[in-house]
């Protein structure tokens, strides 16, 4: 990037409820997700965007879906192109719109891939752009303020004025506008009135950094090996895993009761399957804290991964393992 240039910033549109459409401005659930193009949901904040004035623009329509319907096919795709525009010296930040249901995902995904040093700011809204009160476009305001802080980096999320690391973040509530959360870890920083406030250094997941040949190798695949999450409660059983075994799983995670522990029956079988070669991550149901390790622990901890992320990351150790 030259010296003094504010670079350029890319915006990739996934779809979701920031760009959806209702037929009536007071609704805010009967609407569809990915109805508008990435490019006009730009142009509705850029003349706000006081501080972008010189920033060179660019968009690209990754996808147009409900997040809900995420496949690899997408996730694929946004990868190799913020790969591609953050490798750009002129670039200083990418910037993805996305629906709520599995930002927390892909951000995890993205930031564990890719681990990026340059910001790449996933946003996204609770209410269709069609909305009276629509909270897309401030929050689309708000990542393009966090693009241009010289402190972000990495992936974060940035909705409600708040901006999270893509480790802790998570979507905590189906409807309030401030859905996304960070737990016990909080967010990294919030924006007031156009600046950035951190709070401190942004904890990034310790897994060491991909080569760019083991991320092609990632990006060419059809899929990731297959991993699912199971659940243990009252009156668990084990025959959804021996299924699973049958059915060729490679990994599972177990989201636990409380420190991950596993309902007897259940655990019975998840031992059959580790034996059987299926690697086994133990997570916990509770929203927050960690899993703790125990004494003779017989699976893996997730280290304070939710049962989602800590199956990507199973999922992408597999992978990498494969190349
Ligand atoms: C979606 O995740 O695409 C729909 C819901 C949302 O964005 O809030």
């Amino acid at each position: 990037m030259a010296e003094g240039s504010a670079g350029t910033v890319v915006v990739l549109g996934t779809g979701g409820t920031i760009a959806g459409k209702a037929g009536d401005a007071a609704d805010h659930i009967g609407y569809r997700a990915g109805q508008i193009g990435v490019e006009a949901l730009l142009a509705a904040v850029t003349p706000q965007a006081g501080a972008a004035a010189d920033v060179r623009w660019v968009t690209e329509q990754v996808a147009q879906i409900d997040s809900k319907d995420m496949d690899f096919a997408v996730w694929r795709a946004l990868a190799a192109r913020c790969a591609h525009w953050l490798a750009q010296d002129e670039v200083r930040a990418v910037v993805v719109t996305h629906g709520t249901d599995t930002l927390e995902e892909t951000a995890y995904f993205l930031e564990t891939l890719l681990a990026p040093d340059k910001p790449l700011v996933l946003t996204c809204a609770m209410r269709p752009a069609t909305a009276l009160m629509a909270d897309g476009p401030q929050n689309l305001l708000d990542a393009v303020t966090v693009t241009l802080d010289a402190r972000a980096g990495g992936v974060l999320v940035v909705a409600a004025g708040a901006v999270h690391a893509a480790r802790a973040v998570r979507k905590r509530h189906p409807y309030r506008l401030d859905a996304m959360d960070s737990g016990e870890a909080g967010p990294v920083a919030v924006v007031e009135a156009g600046q950035t406030r951190w709070f401190g250094k942004i904890t990034r997941d310790p897994s060491a950094r991909w080569s760019d040949d083991a991320i092609k190798k990632i990006i060419s695949r059809e899929g990731l090996p297959r991993v699912e999450i199971v659940l243990s409660h009252a009156l668990a059983d084990g025959r959804l895993v021996d299924g699973l075994v049958q059915d060729g799983v490679r990994g599972l995670v177990v989201a636990g009761t409380g420190n991950g522990t596993v309902h007897a029956a259940l655990l019975a079988a998840l031992e059959r399957a580790r034996a059987q070669g299926v690697r086994v991550v133990r997570a916990s149901r509770c929203e927050l804290g960690q899993v703790l390790p125990l004494p003779n622990d017989p699976f893996e901890p997730s280290e304070g991964l939710s049962p989602v992320k800590a199956r990507i990351r199973l999922m992408l150790e597999l992978a990498r393992a494969e190349a």
